[in-house]
């Protein structure tokens, strides 16, 4: 499956080597090796153990004005006066839209079911924003909506996650025949007869160009070069044919990389080269997320684009590499995710870059602002049960732990309702 899973986010390469001991450095070769390519986030990750405030409804102090918004410039008629991003999950015993025996979409390390994720706890809430109702995904209505559309989905392996959920809802309604792949199965088509319903997924992980040096175990051999102002043209070449886009990005952004921009260097994040600036990821994120932007709202093309906020990963008591897991067997109540200082940083840079899009973009542009209600799923991960039947040898087995992705049937499952409510009334 390839380097989708990043392996050394910088901040953790810089911990273990600065802490001089040749034993953590092999250890930690040794586990890049082992390549689970989780791609994890810096210490900030770290979840501090905090009591929820007493009646805190939200999870961070977000303005008023800034979150209704989110909508993408009021583009979402059916909604005006609910915020589909602010709410909670409730419990509801209807259980998932799909699942292992029904599904053949769910990719192995996402199988929670499968892996045997003894707990199911996870399965049985629905997002519930404050004032509205998002109903469970219609895919008959869907793709009714849908005959003849083309949807690109673009990004990383989260939004890959993203894909499967969305095709295992629709699947329910008609098989989908895979009609294109890469080398490397990264990027991906598939069409639904009936409805000449077309679904692309688009790697892209940093939405620009990189180029990637690593092998199929995730080791690097070189920097990662990120080219700032230049977008991979995998996703921008295929522009004219997509109606609709979803368009993500993420935790790629914290790896050591040098960036380059108007064809020269012009830093890096924790790179080697000591002639090169220190410049920390908020920057290339930016940079990144501006570009795409510029290029979404000059097109002469115009589908109606859908940008997915930052997904939170939920790693305790460590990383990784370093012990870290996702135990937990219920949503976060609010505050109880903790101050997210890194998650809310980037979080913030990306409404930024949207909002300054939406007035050249207009209503077309739309914020999947799914953050908030992702963040108060630390239940939602694989955890272990990214491997099959991860204890089979004992307890006691040194398994890693998947705090990223998220386990199918799921939590995400929610994002594709959001989605059906969202297109609804186009
Ligand atoms: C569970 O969710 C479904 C779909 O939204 C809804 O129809 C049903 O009433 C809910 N059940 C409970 C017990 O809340
Ligand atoms: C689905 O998961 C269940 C356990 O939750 C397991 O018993 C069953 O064999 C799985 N089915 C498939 C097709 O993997
Ligand atoms: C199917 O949809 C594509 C656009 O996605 C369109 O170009 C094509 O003509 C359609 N085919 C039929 C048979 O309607
Ligand atoms: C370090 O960066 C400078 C400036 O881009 C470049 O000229 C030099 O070749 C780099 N050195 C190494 C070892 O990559
Ligand atoms: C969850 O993981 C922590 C270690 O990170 C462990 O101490 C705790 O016992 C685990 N809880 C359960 C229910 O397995």
């Amino acid at each position: 499956m390839g380097t989708e899973w990043p392996p050394t986010p910088a901040q953790q390469r810089k911990a273990v080597v600065s802490a001089g001991s040749a034993l953590k450095l092999v250890l930690f070769v040794i586990l890049a090796g082992l390549a689970l390519r989780l791609l994890v986030g810096p210490p900030a990750y770290l979840l501090p153990p905090t009591a929820a405030p007493e009646g805190a409804a939200r999870l961070f102090a977000v303005p008023e004005r800034e979150r209704t918004a989110g909508g993408g410039g009021g583009g979402i008629p059916s909604v005006e006066s609910c915020d589909l991003f602010h709410g909670e999950w409730v419990p509801n015993s209807s259980g998932p839209a799909y699942t292992n025996a029904s599904c053949r979409f769910i990719e192995s390390p996402q199988n929670c079911m499968t892996n045997g994720r003894p707990d199911t706890d996870y399965l049985n809430w629905r997002w519930k924003p404050y004032g509205c109702e998002v109903s469970p995904f219609d895919g008959k209505k869907f793709l009714d909506g849908m005959k003849g559309k083309h949807w690109a989905l673009i990004g990383d392996s989260i939004l890959r996650n993203h894909v499967q959920s969305l095709l295992c809802l629709l699947s329910k309604v008609e098989d989908a025949t895979e009609v294109y792949h890469d080398d490397t199965f990264r990027s991906r088509r598939w069409h639904f007869p009936s409805y000449n319903f077309t679904i692309s997924l688009v790697w892209a992980p940093f939405l620009v160009k990189a180029k990637i040096f690593e092998d199929d175990d995730g080791v690097s051999t070189a920097d990662l070069q990120l080219h700032l102002d230049v977008l991979e043209t995998d996703w921008t070449s295929q522009w004219e044919k997509f109606d609709y886009a979803v368009i993500s990005t993420g935790q790629w952004f914290f790896k050591t990389a040098v960036y380059w921009e108007n064809g020269a260097a012009i830093g890096c994040h924790s790179c080697q080269n000591k002639t090169l600036e220190e410049r920390p990821p908020e920057y290339s994120f930016r940079r990144a997320l501006r570009v795409a932007f510029q290029f979404i709202t000059s097109s002469p093309h115009k589908p109606v684009v859908f940008y997915r906020t930052w997904a939170p990963s939920h790693f305790e008591n460590g990383e990784w590499f370093s012990g870290g897991t996702c135990n937990r067997t219920a949503p976060f109540k609010p505050g109880e995710a903790g101050d997210r200082e890194w998650d809310n940083s980037m979080w913030r840079i990306e409404r930024e870059e949207f909002h300054n899009a939406v007035p050249i973009g207009g209503d077309r542009l739309k914020l999947l602002d799914t953050f908030e209600l992702s963040l108060l799923r630390p239940d939602g991960h694989p955890g272990p049960y990214r491997a099959y039947h991860p204890y089979e040898k004992g307890v006691t087995a040194k398994v890693q732990n998947d705090c990223l992705h998220w386990c199918l049937p799921g939590p995400i499952d929610a994002w594709n309702d959001v989605i059906m409510k969202m297109v609804a009334k186009d």
